[in-house]
């Protein structure tokens, strides 16, 4: 598997631009197999998943192709709705088809998602809503099947605001008879991406943004070219990458509205940060300060996709800081890594308490997720000395190669390849 290897110590400087948003691509593309025709999607970042999502989409039968951030997709062709087992257990993100296939096809067969790195990551919100818009649900083991001649519109309440099963049930309700009115909705910027989405391509969506999300269920929709918004949570970890190696960078085509939690918590830590429209600079001024306290929540709380990022930030600052999770139950995996570094960080059930320490130290430490991954590069790049990070997959399936994204701002980080070896190993990704 590849490793990173940094040399830290380097303030980074420099203009990037953000590219598009994982978390909204994955739910517009399982959603554009709801409308039969040649579809272009624009600023499609260039990931793991996003591949992964394509080979799913390929392998029921429509013909995908990524040119230089666009997907170009036909779904005129889709002959099953049934998703390969061994794609499903690459990416969990699979689950955003089954509320399209759903509407489209009458059926849907995927199997089960099961756990993975971050926390127990349960399904029951979307099979719930997708039974009460008619659906009837099959589940073993392994497998879940949802059968529905015709999806009819109903009011649902999430006892959580999901983020995944609010854009599950938005896409099947779409294509129901009747309105559907989904309560306690995750508010989060890809879910009014989705939205604006499905309405480019006809559907009568409102509310994506609030908690109460309103769908008028329409009975075709036509493809539509669409441009997906910039990814709030790489622009959020380069802002840290900037304060962790005391450097000043500009962030091009970044929406500053979906980073207000991230920009309050940073400017309190003594981060300078300077908006213009969809441009912003992110400078180091002197030595951070520590944060009481920080809950992680749904949007427009601080996310908790930058929990582990501000963590690396926290363990240098002056003074002691903590950071509550409360979405995922298995979201501290980065801190014995950190601490490998040198941090001084305890975890006390939901909470870590991170005392800063002067500077950290390089090592070998392990992407454990994705987020977590980004947390352990930007540790790296602040760090005296060299850093390996190992299981760099897991970065990959996020960050369109983050060691160009480094290096371009100055950045001494190499991927190394493992020599070639006579059998291939099968790698599960389950995150
Ligand atoms: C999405 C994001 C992920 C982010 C997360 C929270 C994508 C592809 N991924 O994940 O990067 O970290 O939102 O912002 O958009 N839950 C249930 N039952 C369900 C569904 C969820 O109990 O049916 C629980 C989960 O176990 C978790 C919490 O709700 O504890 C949040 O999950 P959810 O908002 O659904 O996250 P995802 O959509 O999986």
């Amino acid at each position: 598997m590849d490793k990173l290897v940094i040399e830290g110590g380097k303030p980074l400087t420099g203009t990037i631009r953000i590219h598009g948003a994982k978390n909204a691509a994955l739910p517009i593309l399982a959603a554009s197999v709801m409308a039969s025709g040649i579809h272009s999607i624009d600023n499609v970042p260039d990931l793991k998943d996003i591949d992964t999502m394509m080979k799913i989409l390929n392998a029921i039968g429509c013909r995908a192709e990524m040119r230089e951030g666009r997907i170009v997709m036909d779904t005129s062709g889709i002959h099953s709705s049934h998703i390969p087992e061994d794609l499903m257990r690459q990416m969990r993100s699979s689950i955003f088809l089954m509320g399209p296939l759903l509407a489209r096809f009458g059926e849907v067969r995927v199997y089960q998602p099961g756990g993975c790195a971050i926390g127990d990551r349960k399904i029951d919100l979307h099979l719930r809503g997708l039974e009460a818009l008619g659906a009837t649900i099959e589940e073993t083991e392994t497998m879940i099947v949802c059968r529905a001649e015709q999806l009819t519109g109903t009011d649902i309440h999430l006892d959580f605001p999901s983020v995944g099963a609010t854009e599950n049930l938005m896409m099947a309700a779409a294509m129901a008879e009747g309105t559907t009115m989904i309560t306690n909705a995750a508010r989060e910027p890809e879910i009014q991406d989705l939205q604006n989405f499905l309405n480019a391509m006809g559907a009568n969506i409102i509310g994506a943004g609030t908690d109460t999300i309103t769908i008028k269920g329409t009975k075709e929709l036509h493809p539509e070219p669409y441009r997906i918004i910039p990814d709030r949570i790489v622009a959020g970890t380069l802002m840290v990458a900037a304060a962790v190696t005391k450097g000043n960078i500009t962030l091009e085509d970044v929406n500053p509205a979906h980073l207000s939690s991230v920009i309050h918590v940073l400017r309190r830590m003594g981060v300078q940060i300077t908006i213009d429209n969809d441009i912003m600079n992110v400078s180091y001024a002197s030595r951070p300060k520590a944060v009481e306290r920080i809950v992680t929540a749904p949007y427009p709380s601080f996310p908790t996709d930058m929990q582990s990022q501000v963590m690396v930030l926290m363990s240098i600052a002056e003074g002691a800081s903590v950071i509550k999770e409360t979405v995922f139950d298995g979201r501290f995996k980065h801190v014995d890594e950190l601490c490998r570094m040198g941090a001084d960080i305890r975890v006390d059930m939901s909470s870590a308490i991170i005392r800063g320490v002067p500077r950290l130290y390089g090592a070998t430490v392990e992407a454990t997720d994705l987020r977590a991954g980004a947390a352990m590069v930007l540790a790296g790049l602040a760090a005296n000395g060299t850093t390996v990070v190992e299981q760099v997959h897991h970065i990959d399936r996020g960050y369109d190669r983050i060691e160009h994204m480094f290096q371009s701002l100055g950045a001494s980080i190499e991927r190394v390849k493992p020599a070639a070896k006579s059998k291939t190993k099968r790698i599960v990704l389950m995150d």
